[in-house]
């Protein structure tokens, strides 16, 4: 019986355009979506703008537009980017909208009814001339403690130290510079603490989170949990709260219901409007969230209170990925690396992004890293070179010359390899469905790497010349493996997938839960048409540079005051770090993120000298062909050595084994290399790849493959 499952992704804040960052999370929820649908589960996927708050007041003032109308436009654009990298919502909607008024009440009332809220009354900074209460992100001043100039209210950025914004020295209102006073005014709170014993219970259940995450939240739970302030004083822009006065739902209540109105909005315009209860109100069926980890404190604590209070059934699971970072840093919008969706968008193809992600992705929250150089080879040698250059050689070299008809069935040989692929299904979904993408991509890799072997073996092109049947059974082999490929790898790259459909000709679409069965006998199939083009290595490089201008173009006119405004990256958590309790909810949440990915990698083992086998993929160990070795002039060790690693051109390696070889000796020698090491320059030119050997001076011995290995084989 097919599974209904509800799978969301954090709502993006409607102040900023989506960036690569972003695109972690809807591309690692969309693969899962893709693949739950591809085995006939009734999949959902909902998301939506999250659009309140002081900071999307400010911006719209700024433009001179209303909020509403800025909300529209940015929603526009999210859904225009997301959509361009394949992410396929069924519903991208917004919070701020009647569904999400009607189910933040409803919730708000139920808790109230309930008697989990109370009122109490703060001291706040509020300025005069805006008149409004200011977020501390919305304060600037001296630090107290370094005399730093120039910092938010909550936190330096020079020392680290955080600190009330009462305490700041000359501050003033990040808006207009006026000097803030303190005013008293009532707040809000939902009591989160009467739900201890619930998320306790909650987190029993296996598989709710992560375990590093787990043991947190436990950790959390045993410190005490605290009340939560759920309102703002207006003006502001987001829900009023029923029955106060100028009193509004703070962003953080209304953003994860958000979730809910989505479906809701969904299921209505749908005609299945049975569907949100099925979901939201009983435990039948599966609801999870893919999230970041700077926001587990919400997703994992005040969620499941919330829906608990509204009467409302919690999550199956909450899915937390770590963050992005890029060659080993922090995206940074002066270097460049803070690349907009637009911008790659005119770079690079989307399914570039989708298959590098994909070859990063495991359950962990780990931070995820865009090594330029690993995606550009991962690229192009395991997507063009591995897996479209198989469909290219075969449909335009060959099957063009034999009238695209394949074969009446499979050979014998055909049938071994086409079974050798089929039976590795059950695996790849299962890492499919455990969010093991690196896994999945691994495992497809070298089921490719087999069938490309195959062809390698029989040679069709020459088979061609002297038998065509021969090539024709070669190429109908070859091609039904390969279409076993594309299933396999259609959750990731659909438009590759999209594009082997097409070329072969497919009755009906590639599905997981269909039998795996070869095209039927004299199929005929179409011409080849592009499946995937190189990266151009310089293409990094070019769009680093076009966010660098715009960057500095930005600061230029006017950086600073948009700064102010609250539109620089910080402006996000502007209005999440409140001055009052909820500041402190927001401190722990950020000190779970460190502290849960530091657990993660301890229970993933990768103690001082362990590595992970995530870890031993990232070697790309092959084997190469030594065409040419050559004496260097001037270098006593090294020789000049041409290998064939199975790609166009042959790399250039400069190696230090002369102690142990003659020239002579090492023409035509198979050998072991690392082929993913980054390029290294030396005095008499690139060194492109590194040979694996042992042993010193004359006792240096090579690694050589035992038998019959191919220059491009993949170890492992
Ligand atoms: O962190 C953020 O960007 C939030 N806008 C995420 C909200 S997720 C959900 F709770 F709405
Ligand atoms: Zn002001």
């Amino acid at each position: 019986m097919s599974r209904k499952i509800l799978v969301t992704s954090a709502l993006p804040y409607a102040n900023g355009p989506i960036h690569l960052g972003h695109l972690v999370e809807y591309i690692q929820t969309d693969i899962w979506v893709r693949f739950q649908k591809l085995q006939g589960n009734e999949v959902y996927y909902f998301c939506a703008d999250d659009t309140h708050g002081t900071p999307i007041m400010i911006a719209a003032r700024n433009r001179g537009i209303s909020p509403e109308e800025l909300v529209n436009q940015i929603r526009k654009e999210h859904f225009e980017d997301l959509t361009s990298f394949q992410v396929e919502f069924d519903n991208f909607y917004s919070t701020n909208t009647p569904e999400n008024r009607a189910l933040s009440e409803e919730i708000y009332l139920k808790a109230k009814e309930k008697g989990h809220i109370h009122r109490k009354t703060l001291n706040q900074l509020y300025c005069n001339h805006d008149d409004m209460f200011l977020p501390d992100r919305f304060v600037r001043g001296t630090c107290p403690k370094c005399g730093a100039e120039d910092q938010y209210g909550d936190s330096c950025e020079v020392c680290s130290s955080t600190y009330r914004p009462e305490d700041l020295i000359d501050s003033r209102c990040s808006i207009c510079g006026t000097p803030p006073v303190e005013k008293e005014s009532e707040h809000i709170f939902f009591q989160l603490e009467d739900f201890q014993a619930f998320l306790e219970e909650w987190l029993k259940t296996p598989n709710r989170v992560d375990e590093g995450i787990r043991k947190k939240m436990y950790e959390w739970i045993d410190q005490g949990l605290r009340h939560w302030d759920i309102s703002r004083d207006g003006p502001y822009f987001g829900f009023a709260i029923p029955g106060e006065k100028n009193k509004f739902f703070y962003v953080w209540l209304d953003a994860p219901i958000g979730y809910m109105a989505s479906s809701l909005n969904f299921f209505r315009k749908t005609g299945k409007d049975d569907l949100f209860d099925a979901f939201w109100r009983s435990e039948e069926n599966e609801v999870y969230h893919f999230i970041g980890k700077d926001i587990v404190y919400f997703h994992t604590l005040f969620w499941p209170a919330l829906l608990n209070a509204g009467d409302f059934r919690t999550p199956t699971s909450v899915f937390v990925h770590g963050f992005l970072t890029v060659n080993g840093e922090k995206m940074s919008k002066s270097r460049g690396t803070f690349v907009r969706a637009s911008t790659y968008l005119k770079h690079m193809d989307p399914e570039c992004l989708r298959y590098f992600y994909a070859t990063r992705l495991g359950p962990a929250l780990d931070d995820l890293d865009l090594n330029t150089e690993d995606f550009v080879h991962r690229y192009n040698s395991d997507v063009v070179g591995n897996i479209a250059n198989l469909f290219s050689r075969l449909v335009s070299g060959i099957a063009s010359k034999l009238e695209f008809k394949l074969s009446s069935a499979l050979s014998t040989e055909g049938q071994t390899l086409f079974s050798e692929v089929a039976s590795k299904k059950e695996t790849v979904k299962e890492f499919y469905e455990n969010r093991q993408y690196a896994r999945a991509i691994r495992e497809i890799q070298s089921l490719s790497d087999s069938v490309n072997r195959f062809i390698t073996e029989k040679e069709p092109w020459k088979q061609i010349k002297s038998d065509k049947e021969a090539a024709r059974q070669t190429v109908t082999d070859a091609i039904n493996a390969g279409m076993l490929l594309a299933l396999y790898l259609k959750p990731v790259l659909p438009v590759l997938a999209g594009g082997v459909e097409e070329l072969l000709a497919l009755e009906s679409p590639l599905r997981f839960d269909a039998d795996l069965e070869p095209l039927p006998g004299n199929h005929e199939i179409r011409a080849y048409r592009h499946l995937a083009g190189r990266i151009e290595p310089k293409a990094f490089a070019e769009m680093f540079e076009e966010e660098k201008l715009a960057a500095e173009g930005s600061a230029a006119i006017g950086g600073k005051a948009n700064k102010a405004a609250g539109q620089s990256g910080k402006a996000k958590s502007g209005e999440k770090s409140s001055n009052v309790p909820g500041k402190k909810e927001k401190q722990k949440a950020s000190d779970m993120s460190d502290q849960s990915a530091t657990k993660q990698q301890d229970s993933e083992g990768s103690t001082e000298g362990i590595i992970t086998i995530d870890d031993l993929a990232k070697v790309d160990l092959r084997v190469g062909l030594i065409l040419s070795a050559d004496i260097i002039e001037g270098a006593d060790r090294l020789l000049q050595i041409k290998l064939d690693v199975g790609e166009a051109e042959p790399r250039n390696v400069i190696a230090g084994i002369r102690s142990g070889y003659t020239p002579e000796e090492l023409k035509d020698l198979k050998v072991v290399c690392v082929t993913n090491l980054k390029p290294r320059k030396m005095k008499f030119g690139t060194s492109e790849a590194m040979l694996l050997a042992t042993g010193k001076d004359e006792s240096l011995t090579l690694f050589v493959p035992h038998r019959n290995a191919k220059p491009g084989d993949k170890l492992g």
